[in-house]
């Protein structure tokens, strides 16, 4: 994949310090990394430059200018057969919304936006019992990403294996 700036959100620790490692050590690393992690006085000036970059031109992708959100498969209404997690699906089903949104109006911007299921992750949040690393999922994520170059990729919530999961 070959992209000029990423940034990465949460990016002090669990799998957003993971992607930082991977983006930094990608052949063809990006040429700006911008990794985010809580501080409310410099939170989210990050649409002006996206805006540059798709300016740019070239076709809705990966590759021009993007927003992937990290959210989760419990977030699929119509997959949920399993009930609990209100505030966990909840809040993941708003940024479902936020998602598909964003897509919406980002589309005249040439802006990309998706989100990913990153699986269940050996993380302070997944616990010592999950079943994936996060080195392993982020490789497969930034993968998986570099896939999306076409407006036939924005507004849709992927699982980690590429499959598009229902809202
Ligand atoms: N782990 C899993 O099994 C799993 C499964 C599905 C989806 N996910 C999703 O994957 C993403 C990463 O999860 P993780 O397992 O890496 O979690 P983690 O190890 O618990 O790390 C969470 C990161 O998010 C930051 N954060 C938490 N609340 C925040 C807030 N309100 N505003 C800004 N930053 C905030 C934390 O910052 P502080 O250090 O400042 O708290 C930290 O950098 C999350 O979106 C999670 O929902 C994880």
């Amino acid at each position: 994949m070959e992209v000029n700036s990423v940034l990465v959100t949460g990016a002090n620790r669990g799998l957003g310090l993971e992607f930082v490692k991977q983006f930094l050590s990608l052949p063809n690393s990006p040429k700006h990394v911008f990794a985010g992690c809580r501080n409310p006085d410099k939170a989210e000036a990050f649409l002006p430059l996206l805006r540059s970059a798709a300016s740019r031109g070239g076709c809705l992708s990966v590759t021009n200018a993007a927003i992937i959100n990290i959210s989760t498969g419990v977030a699929s209404i119509t997959e949920n057969d399993s009930g609990g997690g209100y505030p966990y699906r909840t809040s993941k089903a708003a940024l479902n919304m936020i998602t598909k949104n964003l897509s919406v109006d980002l589309k005249k911007d040439n802006i990309l936006v998706a989100a990913v299921h990153p699986g269940w992750l050996k993380t302070d949040m997944g616990g010592t019992r999950a079943t994936m690393e996060t080195d392993e999922m982020a490789r497969k994520l930034i993968d998986l990403m570099a896939t999306f170059q076409s407006e036939d990729y924005t507004g849709k919530l992927y699982h980690f294996s590429g499959r598009v999961m229902p809202f």
